[in-house]
């Protein structure tokens, strides 16, 4: 997925690219047969201009669905709506720092689970395009590579030939394949193809790399499986992003002139298949923003073009989910910008799994190219719980000394101008209060590179925000000699696109204070908030959001009787922070900025009645006076606000 494009355009290449063997370079001739030790045996090949699957010619046509941005148990639903729409694939990236979060601690159970997605997939009748990585961009934190590499590497150099990331990229995708090895088509599952890294010519130019992430790949993938890279629509993209022995894929979105897209590619790669493997049925939206969406008569044109055409498809997304928790990417345009909570994407399945007019008439439009088996009934949206209004009481101020002991970590003090990164500190997430003394009265504070909020505030008092988002550097403060000065920062999301991709967190800066950095001895209390769940402190009598962001609560019990079901927490009135259901954190709300307003409850997190939902929001900036929020049965995605709105 990509955000902005270089217009730089390059030559066409005159190279040959597809061939894994033999002489003829327009076959990639990958024989499974050879290397089967199981009792099914499959061969999947590429034969002119088609893939072959056990000698049969596969059009591809497929849709995006990560499986990282919902409930496992959700898994199921969506592959078969996938299905019954027409669809014979499904695609996927893998998120590196989904599963190994801390270094050398991984996770592949329950919802990070991959070989059972995979698994289900294959049972749904779906083949699987599987996209490692390792670095994937997808709209989430540092593009899928885990925050820690940019804390033990200092140096490091992503998405190059660096040894650091290398040897990393090889530990990691040795675990990832103990995996999935055995879901390989020609080891009997259902992984047709395997990406190469991911839009790399739109970021790099060095293909002593590319063949570095081909052959890691190659090692696990073999003979099991087609290998493919995706870039954009162009040559200078293409002839950057491909490896030899993986076909070259393109993506684009609805209105994009399909003939002369693949034209362009043919004088590229004179055969094999054409894909576009990124089709856009909409597309990313960040806060600020309004929600981007695309018509979905464009949308449905430009498919029935490219079916025309023979191109094999992959909608992405057809399913978007939630960036749930601290998962959230950002681009850099002309400044920062955080993605939103939602992944809904205007994708044919919406946030919530339903199928959206979008999605009939993509149906539609595979029924009349037969793709769709006419014993799959079309699937219908499925109910939501409109369950009313929750008030919400206070409880804690973060920056209490009673929060410090349940929600904060205490890093070692720092004397110096120079700060530590929550990469540094080994913090991937939250929030880090930096204090110190100021040492002069009123003056100028200055944060040239605040990563990436700043609320600042002198003598426990709240004098105003630094931040990178709008720019804003300086800040006029009032203050007296002994005055302490406390910067609570947040971290906004690790920038997933670009060259702005090694996104630390913290202040990267100097802390000036009129015009002088300030040196003194700083104490530093992290608030990595990745569990709020276990906090028992006593009712708070008389929050102040000018102190310091305050943590609420309330319970919801649903009506007796009844399943829970999805529902959306309305946070109008509200300022900005996160909300968590029983634990589980729904992400950032921010309804004073927007566009997106409500953020989507799987029904899953919550009990039935009689049991109760503990729902606790961390609020950083202002109330409303009812200190209410309301579970809807719609969600709002597209109100724009200008800040600080
Ligand atoms: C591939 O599979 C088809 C169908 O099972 C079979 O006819 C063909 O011989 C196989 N090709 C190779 C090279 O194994
Ligand atoms: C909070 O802790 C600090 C440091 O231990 C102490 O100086 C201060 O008095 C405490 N504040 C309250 C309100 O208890
Ligand atoms: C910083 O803290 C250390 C240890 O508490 C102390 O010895 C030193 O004097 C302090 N320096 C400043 C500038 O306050
Ligand atoms: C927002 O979306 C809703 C539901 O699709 C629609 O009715 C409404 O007109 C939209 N509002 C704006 C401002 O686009």
């Amino acid at each position: 997925m990509k955000f902005c494009r270089p217009v730089v355009w390059f030559c066409l290449a005159i190279c040959s690219f597809l061939s894994v063997n033999g002489d003829d370079p327009t076959v990639i001739q990958v024989d499974a047969a050879v290397v089967i030790k199981k009792s099914s045996s499959h061969n999947i090949s590429i034969i002119g201009n088609e893939f072959m699957l056990d000698g049969e010619p596969l059009h591809i046509m497929s849709g995006s669905l990560h499986y990282f941005r919902l409930p496992a148990v959700y898994w199921q639903d969506r592959l078969r709506k996938l299905k019954a729409a027409g669809l014979n694939s499904v695609s996927t990236y893998v998120e590196w720092s989904f599963h190994e979060p801390e270094e050398r601690q991984y996770s592949f159970e329950k919802d990070r689970d991959i070989a059972a997605f995979v698994r289900l997939a294959a049972a749904e009748g779906l083949h699987v395009l599987l996209r490692p990585g390792p670095y994937i961009c997808a709209e989430r934190d540092l593009g899928g590579i885990p925050y820690w590499l940019l804390g033990k590497y200092p140096n490091i150099k992503l998405r190059t030939t660096d040894k650091e990331f290398i040897k990393e990229s090889t530990i990691w995708l040795a675990k990832l394949f103990e995996q999935l090895t055995p879901l390989l088509f020609g080891n009997g599952g259902p992984i047709i193809l395997v990406q190469v890294e991911n839009e790399y010519g739109s970021y790099g130019r060095d293909m002593e790399y590319m063949e570095q992430m081909r052959d890691l790949i190659l090692e696990y993938v073999g003979t099991n499986a087609l290998l493919y890279t995706t870039d954009g629509p162009g040559p200078s993209y293409y002839t950057n992003g491909f490896v030899n022995g993986a076909l070259t894929t393109i993506d684009f979105g609805p209105g994009y002139d399909v003939v002369q897209a693949y034209d362009t590619l043919r004088r590229f790669m004179p055969s094999g298949p054409l894909m576009n493997s990124e089709f856009y049925p909409g597309w990313l939206t960040h806060w600020g923003e309004s929600f981007q969406q695309a018509s979905t008569e464009a949308v449905v044109g430009t498919l029935r073009t490219m079916l025309d055409n023979k191109i094999n498809v992959n909608v992405y997304v057809f399913f978007g989910g939630t960036n749930f928790e601290f998962t959230s990417g950002a681009n850099y345009g002309t400044a920062y910008q955080p993605d939103i909570t939602s992944y809904d994407y205007d994708a044919p399945l919406n946030e919530a799994g339903d199928p959206t007019p979008k999605y009939y008439a993509i149906r539609n439009l595979l029924k009349q190219y037969n793709f769709v088996e006419d014993n799959r009934p079309e699937p219908s949206p499925s109910p939501k719980g409109a369950y009313g209004t929750i008030t919400l009481r206070p409880k804690v101020q973060l920056l209490s000394n009673e929060s410090r002991n349940v929600l904060g970590i205490e890093y070692s003090p720092i004397a110096g101008a120079i700060l530590p990164t929550f990469e540094e500190l080994r913090q991937r997430s939250g929030m880090i209060l930096y204090e110190t003394t100021l040492g002069s009265a009123d003056g100028q504070l200055s944060i040239k590179k605040p990563r990436d909020w700043i609320y600042v505030y002198v003598d426990g008092k709240l004098q105003g925000v630094i931040n990178r988002m709008f720019k804003r550097y300086t800040l006029v403060l009032r203050s007296s000699v002994d005055s302490v000065l406390s910067l609570l920062v947040e971290n906004q999301g690790r920038i997933n696109f670009g060259p702005y991709l090694h996104d630390r967190k913290g202040i990267l800066s100097a802390v000036e204070y009129n015009g002088v950095p300030l040196r003194g001895n700083w104490s530093i209390t992290g608030f990595p908030l990745e569990c709020v769940s276990k906090m028992q402190v006593p009712k708070l009598i008389d929050p102040k959001l000018s102190e310091g962001p305050v943590v609420y609560e309330s319970k919801l019990v649903l009506p007796q009787g009844q399943m829970s079901l999805d529902t959306f927490l309305d946070t109008t009135g509200w300022g900005r922070g996160y909300v968590w259901v029983n634990g589980y954190n729904l992400g950032r709300y921010w309804p004073g900025l927007g566009p997106q307003v409500t953020l989507y409850v799987p029904g899953v997190w919550l009990k039935a009645a009689p049991k109760s939902n503990l729902i606790q929001v961390l609020e950083l900036e202002r109330s409303p006076d009812s200190l209410t929020m309301e579970f809807l049965d719609y969600p709002i995605l597209n109100r724009t606000h200008t800040y600080p709105g």
